[in-house]
């Protein structure tokens, strides 16, 4: 806001009130992060508090005179663990969140060295999600470890940090600083938080919401055995205090250089880091990052980026509670607070009833997010989650949103648990739970009216029958206008009828009746799949259509016979003689073989078994990326041949990339692969590669 903007000594007075209200605010969320290791909002959530408190207090710097809570560092140390003085402060960094940030933070710099922002070289490492810890070696020897507390006093966690397996007691190889105190930040691992979660409900004990706070929780422990039972890492980067023993000095000139040698002495310092990068390599190492965050080992918020030269970096200096040579810039966050409205009921095409949490509109993961799912009643117990509370919400990468679990300080007098309901919430009927499920379901099948949209919309999907346009919004009609009772009526349905339907025009019906007509030479292995069986996924549908190689065969075909199909065992085998053996079902089935012409029994190619020859693979042992769209196939179906013939697909293209498949409008990825020299085919060549291996009846 601009000073000018608030004249009237009431706006002024509402401006310090706001003040005064962000401060105490932010305090409060420092306390819950550093005190006590539950934050209750993220970390996304409280920079913005931050900022709008950072622009008032710039602005108006005579409206609330005294300190303030954003020139903090941390906190100070619980009272339970004894104190250490850091030599070297422990300071914080500052954060940019967009690519002007970074251009404005490198500008900034170059004036303040009298250098031009392209003469600047910066590392570039990740920002490690955990908690900053400092470690103090003298002679070679581990004597002390500390949190960061306030930036000046830490808590002693010297025991707690001993039992971390990664952290070395007596620093291997030579030239070791006679004092060397090591900055980095303990971590939990995905892989280990998770093992971590499942020991601790398995003992009824206290689930984690998410690494950081498992991580928090387990090092600032007064007993070390605890900490010892948690699966806990440790990565460096950076140093305090440093000194030689006389006539011993050694000359490291770069930040990069110390990381290196803090690796030499066998600490463990991240790979995934460059060196000597200009400005314009820092956005292209942010957004190679980005792309491979959910596939690291473990949680990052952001990448890091500081001045090399170590002379430099002394001369650019601090500001109050962040040097001046290095910057966060930090990646969107995956994980938010809001609040849970309500829990709905979701019926399922096999009539699973999944309760589905109602939020409060949140940002999160980059997508606004409103519904999440809950998974199913034993999952909300386990998570101590209530109606009503304020909850953590996860969205990363394209995974669906998942609610990780309630925040138990704010948890309002009038929270209520959820009850699962004993009837199907569309169709009334009695819902079953058998011993061995952790899902409700309603055993109406398509009568239920729920269960026969889904069935509907399955049908209809690309990889089933694919008949484009027919879509929720024209089902719910459909269904609820008692105009289709099953997937053969679809096949009597007119353009008039179409028509008539609200906020549909002529024009969409006449294209979903050709849709729907088209659809009419859908292959066996479509169909099948499309039908919707139990068990009964798009790679089983394909093998039990070659297999059989027609619908009549499959339909009188014994469990034991149905057992000689690739990868049909015996729940699938009982499932799919259930189906056929359903008279309503059934006289389904005799309705669309009258109208489905069934020429073909697969028209995607299957995935042979029979490719073995490592020799004849033409994607043997190679990592491969998939870029732009492909005409032919879809990703995924490409992605399976790539497998099958010897390959590994990735998400990113690096140094390790072998090839990279680009179809048609091939962005960021393409033009990487150039710059690292990576072999680059189009769609044809692709298909050329993959020919040979396809099975005869494929197209
Ligand atoms: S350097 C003087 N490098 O982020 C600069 N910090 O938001 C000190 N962090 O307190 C920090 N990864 O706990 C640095 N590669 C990295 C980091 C990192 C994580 C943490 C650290 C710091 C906080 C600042």
């Amino acid at each position: 806001m601009a000073p000018s903007a608030a004249s009237t000594s009431n706006d002024l007075q509402e401006i310090r009130s706001r003040i005064l209200a962000l401060r105490a605010e932010v305090l409060r969320h420092q306390q819950a992060y550093h005190m006590l290791d539950a934050p209750v909002i993220s970390d996304a959530q409280y920079d913005a508090l931050v900022r709008e408190l950072e622009g008032l207090e710039s602005c108006y710097p005579e409206l609330a005179p005294g300190p303030s809570p954003v020139d903090q560092v941390g906190f100070a140390p619980k009272r339970e663990f004894s104190e250490v003085r850091h030599r070297v402060p422990m300071l914080s960094l500052n954060n940019a969140f967009s690519d002007e940030d970074i251009q404005q933070f490198a500008i900034r710099l170059a004036q303040n060295l009298g250098l031009k922002a392209e003469a600047l070289r910066f590392s570039a490492e990740l920002k490690f999600d955990g908690i900053a810890v400092s470690l103090r070696y003298e002679a070679g020897r581990l004597i002390e470890a500390a949190t960061r507390g306030d930036g000046s006093v830490g808590e002693d966690i010297t025991p707690n940090i001993r039992v971390i397996q990664d952290v070395p007691k007596v620093l291997a190889g030579q030239n070791i600083p006679q004092v060397l105190e090591v900055r980095g930040e303990v971590l939990m691992r995905r892989e280990d938080f998770d093992a971590l979660n499942a020991r601790q409900a398995a003992r009824g004990e206290k689930v984690f919401v998410n690494p950081r706070n498992a991580a928090a929780g387990s090092l600032r422990q007064l007993d070390p055995k605890i900490t010892a039972e948690r699966p806990l890492s440790f990565y460096a980067y950076g140093t305090g205090e440093v000194r030689w023993a006389a006539g011993k000095e050694r000359q490291l000139a770069t930040h990069s250089e110390w990381l290196d040698a803090l690796a030499g002495w066998g600490l463990p310092v991240a790979t995934d880091r460059a060196a000597a990068l200009p400005c314009e390599g820092l956005l292209k190492f942010y957004s190679e990052i980005l792309s491979r965050r959910s596939s690291l080992p473990f949680e990052i918020d952001g990448v890091v980026y500081k001045l090399e030269s170590l002379a430099l970096q002394s001369k650019a200096g601090y500001v109050s509670r962040a040097p001046r040579f290095a910057v966060a810039h930090k990646f969107p966050a995956e994980e938010a607070s809001t609040r849970l409205l309500g829990i709905d009921v979701q019926v399922g095409r096999t009539g699973a009833l999944t309760p589905v949490a109602r939020l409060e509109p949140v940002f999160v993961g980059g997508v606004t997010v409103t519904n999440a799912t809950l998974h199913n009643a034993d999952e909300i117990i386990r998570k101590g989650i209530m109606i009503g509370d304020t909850v953590w919400v996860r969205r990363a990468g394209d995974v669906i949103p998942e609610v990780l679990g309630p925040i138990a300080a704010l948890r309002p007098a009038d929270a209520r648990p959820f009850v699962m309901p004993t009837s199907c919430p569309a169709c009334g009927t009695p819902a079953v739970r058998e011993a061995e499920e952790a899902v409700s379901r309603c055993p109406a099948g398509l009568t239920c009216g729920a269960q026969r949209k889904q069935a509907f919309l399955h049908f209809a999907q690309r990889r089933a029958m694919d008949i484009e346009g027919l879509g929720e919004k024209i089902v719910d009609q459909l269904v609820e206008k008692n105009l289709v009772s099953s997937i053969a009526d679809l096949y009597g349905l007119t353009i008039d009828r179409l028509a008539a339907l609200d906020r549909v025009a002529e024009k969409s019906a006449s294209n979903l009746i050709a849709q729907i007509d088209a659809s009419r030479s859908a292959s066996l292995a479509r169909l099948l799949f499309g039908l919707g069986i139990r068990h009964v996924g798009e790679r089983t549908a394909r093998d039990l259509a070659l297999h059989f190689k027609s619908l009549q065969a499959i339909r009188d075909a014994s469990p034991e016979d149905l057992l000689q199909s690739p990868d049909v065992g015996p729940v699938v085998a009982a499932s799919i003689r259930e189906f056929f053996g359903n008279p309503e079902q059934s006289a389904i089935v005799d309705r669309l073989l009258a109208v489905i012409r069934l020429e073909r029994l697969d028209d995607r190619p299957a995935v042979a078994p029979a490719i073995s020859t490592a020799a004849a693979q033409p994607f043997a042992g190679m990592t491969v990326v998939l870029t732009g769209t492909l005409d032919s196939m879809a990703r995924d179906e490409a992605a399976n041949w790539i497998t099958a013939l010897g390959g590994k697909t990735s998400g990113s293209v690096s140094a390790k990339t072998g090839l990279v498949i680009a179809g048609a409008a091939a962005g960021s990825k393409l033009a990487r692969a150039q710059e690292l020299g990576v072999r680059v085919i189009d769609e044809a060549a692709f298909l050329e590669l993959i020919q040979p291996f396809r099975q005869q009846g494929a197209t």
